[in-house]
């Protein structure tokens, strides 16, 4: 029997390599993606030098030839795909008033956080369908739920970043109108909160290590036939949209 196979945007570092590894270590071929195809490659090696099957694709989120590049290139080898991860993400200006902000500024990061995951997922959909059990993860943040920024009490109330922020809480809700169209088609389709981990995007500033973020995005990504869909977890626990 084909080795199920598992494609993580955004893989060649931080919590996607990581996850990368993990879903290798549970027995995955791993499609590794990288915008950059030398970070990639080297991320790839490192990765098979462990004992994992990995294998570099070029994927820059943000540019539709370019997905649409890895996934012809996913179907020519491998006619169909288990899981897709979409961890790609960028943080924007965030020491900037949310009235000071431009439109250009949340346009970017929108490009990549929002509109990334919905140009890799409609892209890669019809080799996902094909499994009969498909698992699509959407790595979003805490800091995109509403309920806890609105929330005096919550660790992450004072974190008030539009762009970012504003991008997560769509991917949710990208999760929720995904979830409920692909609902008894075998492809689920739930979101994860990594925690604040210690990568680059936070200069490593991050309390949780990339070990502890992967779990819970890899628990999504191995979810059965009877596991849940149109979700948002962290660590397994469901968080508030
Ligand atoms: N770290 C945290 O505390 C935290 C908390 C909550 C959520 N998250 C989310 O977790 C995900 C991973 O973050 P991380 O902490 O691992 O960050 P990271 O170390 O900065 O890694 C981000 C990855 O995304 C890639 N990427 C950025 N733009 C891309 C594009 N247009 N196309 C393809 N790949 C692109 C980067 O590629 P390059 O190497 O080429 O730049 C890199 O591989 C993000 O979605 C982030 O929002 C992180």
């Amino acid at each position: 029997m084909q080795k199920k196979t598992v494609l993580i945007t955004g893989a060649n570092k931080g919590i996607g390599f990581e996850t990368a590894r993990q879903m290798g270590r549970a027995g995955y071929g791993i499609w590794l993606g990288s915008r950059d195809k030398a970070r990639g490659e080297e991320a790839a090696r490192s990765l098979s030098d462990e004992g994992i099957e990995a294998r570099s694709v070029s994927i820059d989120v943000t540019d539709g030839t370019s997905v649409k590049q890895a996934a012809a290139r996913v179907e020519a080898e491998d006619g169909k795909l288990d899981v897709l991860v979409n961890n790609a993400g960028i943080a924007g200006r965030e020491m900037i008033a949310p009235s000071q902000q431009s439109v250009e500024d949340i346009l970017r990061i929108y490009e990549t956080n929002v509109f990334g995951p919905v140009r890799v997922t409609q892209a890669f959909l019809p080799l996902l369908r094909k499994t009969g059990n498909a698992n699509i993860v959407m790595v979003s943040s805490g800091l995109g739920s509403l309920g806890w920024l609105s929330d005096p009490a919550n660790q992450f109330y004072g974190v008030n970043f539009l762009g970012y922020n504003s991008s997560k809480s769509a991917l949710n809700a990208i999760t929720v109108a995904l979830a409920k169209e692909l609902a008894g088609s075998g492809v689920k389709v739930n979101a994860a909160d990594p925690g604040y981990t210690a990568t680059d995007f936070n200069a490593h500033s991050g309390y949780r290590t990339v070990e502890q973020a992967a779990s819970g995005i890899v628990w999504l990504a191995t979810l059965d036939e009877k596991g849940p869909t149109g979700g948002f977890y962290f660590d397994g626990e469901v968080v508030p949209w």
